[in-house]
């Protein structure tokens, strides 16, 4: 009799939209099973009944990763999994000495302290189980100053720091850490950021798709890569970002008008 297959388990966070959900219907098309966490019950459920179509088991964690009680929960509640992609995020425009206190920890707290602590939670079970991947869905920002967008470029810095020390200790055990760092990808991201002028005033060839990610993703993890910037354009570009020539060019391009 053949023996049955073990479907491996994906955590997806932030799967509710955008690049979160692009990994989520991947992996599940790949024949694993999903794990989904955001706020956002209902575009879970959503995204849970796309992905049970293709077969794939999919269960839902409604947690708030901006708190250190939400990442617990997750941590708690998910059991053993293959496959972190720690994903979730939010970007944040505005000018220094102008988010209140609560934002700037909720901030930090998302997008570099709670992956920390969920890969402190997640890694050691991937490593008893002898192995594992971890997909920490970074920025582009980790590398180049980003006007009044202090907050996240450094939450960002921070996750990818994290991602290259980590994949240095447990590579050699098995568990694959990737940090993936875009430029700009079409998603709700910006939108929900009060930054719709983004869509109009960057150019369309300086955007990704969430799909064009996950596959870049998927390639780098199979070539042993430990930072990804997916997009030929901005690896190109990438040396010289930090110039004032190409900060001032950024500048006016993603002004308000
Ligand atoms: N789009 C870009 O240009 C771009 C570029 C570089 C990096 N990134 C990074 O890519 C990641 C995914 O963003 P996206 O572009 O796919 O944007 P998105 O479409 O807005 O998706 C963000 C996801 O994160 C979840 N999320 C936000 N705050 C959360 C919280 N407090 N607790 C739990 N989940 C939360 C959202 O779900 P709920 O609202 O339902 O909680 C949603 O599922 C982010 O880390 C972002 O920084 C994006």
């Amino acid at each position: 009799m053949a023996e049955p297959s073990i479907r491996r388990r994906v955590l997806v966070t932030g799967a509710s939209s955008g690049i979160g959900e692009a990994f989520a219907r991947q992996y599940a098309t790949q024949g694993c099973d999903v794990v989904l966490v955001a706020r956002n019950s209902e575009q879970l459920e959503r995204v849970a009944a796309d992905v049970r179509r293709t077969g794939a088991k999919a269960e839902i964690i409604v947690a708030d990763l901006s708190s250190r009680d939400g990442v617990e929960i997750v941590g708690e509640r998910c059991g053993n999994v293959d496959v972190l992609v720690a994903n979730a995020g939010v970007t944040h425009a505005a000018a220094v000495g102008t988010t209140n206190r609560d934002t700037l920890d909720r901030i930090a707290y998302l997008m570099s302290a709670g992956v920390v602590r969920l890969c402190e939670i997640i890694v050691p079970r991937m490593l008893e189980r002898g192995g594992g991947d971890v997909v920490i869905v970074s920025s582009i920002a980790s590398f180049t100053p980003m006007r009044k967008a202090g907050p996240y470029a450094a939450a960002k810095s921070h996750a990818t720091a994290y991602a290259r020390s980590l994949a240095m200790e447990v590579g050699h055990k098995g568990v694959r850490v990737v940090a993936v760092c875009p430029g700009y990808v079409r998603t709700e991201l910006h939108g929900r950021a009060g930054l719709d002028h983004l869509a109009r005033k960057v150019p369309s060839w300086m955007w990704l798709t969430s799909e064009q990610v996950v596959h870049a993703t998927m390639r780098a993890l199979r070539r042993g890569k430990t930072v990804l910037v997916p997009g030929a354009v901005y690896r190109i570009v990438l040396p010289f970002l930090s110039s004032s020539l190409a900060q001032g060019a950024w500048r006016r391009l993603t002004r308000r008008s």
